[in-house]
């Protein structure tokens, strides 16, 4: 076992764990953190997104021992006292169907926005190409970005939540 310590949603955590415990394993089951689904079995479905570090990783492909030391954000630490703009504006472009592919969308369209406020529709179909949707043809989902990239707040919005100490 291995002694890692990782912020995540602004709380931190520090958990012995086996070295080849994957960081979304680490999430859902140590941590709790069902809102990261698990999508696929072989890293291509991007559901599992989460931003490490401010970037967007594929946290199935992640060790958790990878993320010792560092800042974990998952779809549960988006929203502050409000929803994220990303996730209103989901809600309000009906931008999901069963949902499974959602929370890694979001999370990926965050870090493709932090990057690039005002993408075009291109760059964000580009910028969310490792993140694979079965249900919604992907239209209301370019649009739910490009809504969100025109909300004033989008890139001010709070990324963590209150910080506390568990074990
Ligand atoms: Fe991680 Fe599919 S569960 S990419
Ligand atoms: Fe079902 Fe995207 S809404 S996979």
């Amino acid at each position: 076992m291995t002694k890692i310590t990782v912020t995540v949603d602004g709380t931190i955590y520090t958990d012995d764990v086996e070295p080849r415990m994957l960081l979304v394993h680490y999430l859902r089951e140590v941590v709790g953190k069902t809102g990261t689904p698990i999508g696929c079995d072989t890293s291509n479905c991007g559901a599992c997104t989460v931003l490490m570090e401010g970037v967007s990783v594929k946290s199935c492909s992640v060790l958790a021992v990878q993320a010792d030391g560092t800042d974990v954000t998952t779809i549960e630490g988006l929203a502050g006292s409000e929803l994220h703009p990303l996730q209103r504006a989901f809600h309000e472009e009906h931008a999901l169907q069963c949902g499974y592919c959602t929370p890694g969308m979001i999370i990926a369209a965050a870090d493709l926005l932090r990057d690039n406020p005002h993408p075009t529709e291109q760059q964000i179909r580009q910028g969310l190409e490792g993140n694979l949707c079965r249900c919604t043809g992907y239209s209301n989902i370019v649009r739910a970005v490009q809504r969100a990239a025109d909300a004033e707040s989008v890139g001010t919005a709070s990324v963590t939540t209150g910080a506390g100490v568990t074990s």
